[in-house]
């Protein structure tokens, strides 16, 4: 027997690249964004560097960037400072979100915009509904959350995307779509969402820090998969379009059974802590950005996501470019 020579198709870049198993190119990347309320021009995020509070007004810069990268899609986060017990500004029609979806759908048509639907960037307490007595109601959140989403798609969403984690809200959300007519609005549900220390970075963004206890009364606990597909299928059942799986990076299982176990499109959010560990190792030159970023998206997509919500997208989708 002669030695196996594996080594034959890694000789050369172009013959590495003919056998590549795993491909990534922009149209799997989606970019978060956040608008807020209070910024009168693009103010620097400390906890996610790259990424910035943009005034609604200007939000097309950024989405016409993305548009030229080849980035199908953006996620649309609105903050705000002006928080309340029932949550008002998610809903506002002059929201940060609304007002964002609708400037993102005027300078870039073609750009699909999902609008995160929660409340805990609205909410008093930084919880992602509506609280009495110190406990967070469910039905009474669905019905605000329903409320929110129905907002966010007269003001262009394409899909509305729950994030919080309450029973009921994807086919109330449905039901409330179809009957105000936006029967072409879509809903891509956090229907895998884990209680994750992940978080930490996006909630000093969304200053959506709890006020107190914590969110492990709704999110799933992060090692209970059978919890997370018990979800996933309900939310299927429910009427949701697409599901998603977050965070990502530390449940690649979970996006591999999901994707043999069900027919829809699945989504994985390489979420804020995620990125902020590749940046923190970047900025102190123990990994290389580019190749560890590429490295994590590939694995997302290799698991079987079929795109990827990602705070690395315009760096990702340039370097995608440049092959
Ligand atoms: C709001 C929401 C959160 C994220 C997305 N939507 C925060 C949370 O649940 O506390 C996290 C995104 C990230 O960390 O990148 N419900
Ligand atoms: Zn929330």
């Amino acid at each position: 027997m002669t030695v196996k020579r594996l080594r034959r198709l890694r000789q050369s870049e172009n013959i590495r690249r003919l056998v590549a198993e795993t491909r990534i190119d922009p149209s799997r990347l989606v970019l978060p964004i956040f608008v807020s309320d209070e910024a009168e021009e693009e103010t620097p995020l400390e906890s996610m560097p790259g990424h910035f509070h943009w005034p609604s007004s200007r939000v097309g810069l950024l989405t016409k960037q993305a548009e030229s990268l080849g980035i199908p899609g953006v996620l649309v986060f609105g903050v705000t400072e002006d928080k309340d017990p029932g949550a008002s500004r998610a809903f506002a029609h002059d929201g940060p979100a609304q007002q964002a979806i609708a400037e993102i759908k005027s300078s870039t048509p073609g750009m699909v915009v999902f609008a995160d639907t929660c409340l805990c960037g609205y909410t008093d307490t930084g919880h992602c509904g509506i609280v009495e007595n110190e406990k967070v109601l469910n039905d009474a959140s669905v019905e605000v959350i329903a409320r929110t989403a129905v907002s966010q798609a007269e003001a262009g969403a394409d899909f509305v995307a729950p994030s919080d984690m309450m029973d009921g809200r994807v086919v109330a959300i449905r039901r409330a779509l179809d009957q105000t007519r936006h029967l072409d609005t879509g809903i891509m549900s956090y229907a895998a969402k884990f209680a994750s220390s992940m978080y930490g970075p996006f909630r000093k963004v969304a200053s959506s820090t709890p006020a107190f206890g914590d969110r492990r009364g709704y999110q799933i606990d992060p090692h209970s998969h059978r919890q997370a597909l018990a979800s996933i299928e309900r939310d299927v059942d429910e009427g949701a379009d697409i599901v998603m799986v977050k965070p990502a990076l530390v449940n690649l299982d979970l996006i591999k059974t999901a994707r043999e176990r069900f027919d829809v499109p699945l989504s994985a959010y390489n979420v804020s802590g995620e990125y902020a560990m590749v940046k923190a190792a970047a900025a102190k030159d123990w990994m290389d950005e580019r190749r560890a970023a590429m490295e994590i998206l590939g694995a997302m997509v290799r698991a079987g996501a079929d795109f990827v919500m990602t705070y690395h997208a315009l760096d990702a989708a340039r370097w995608m470019n440049e092959g």
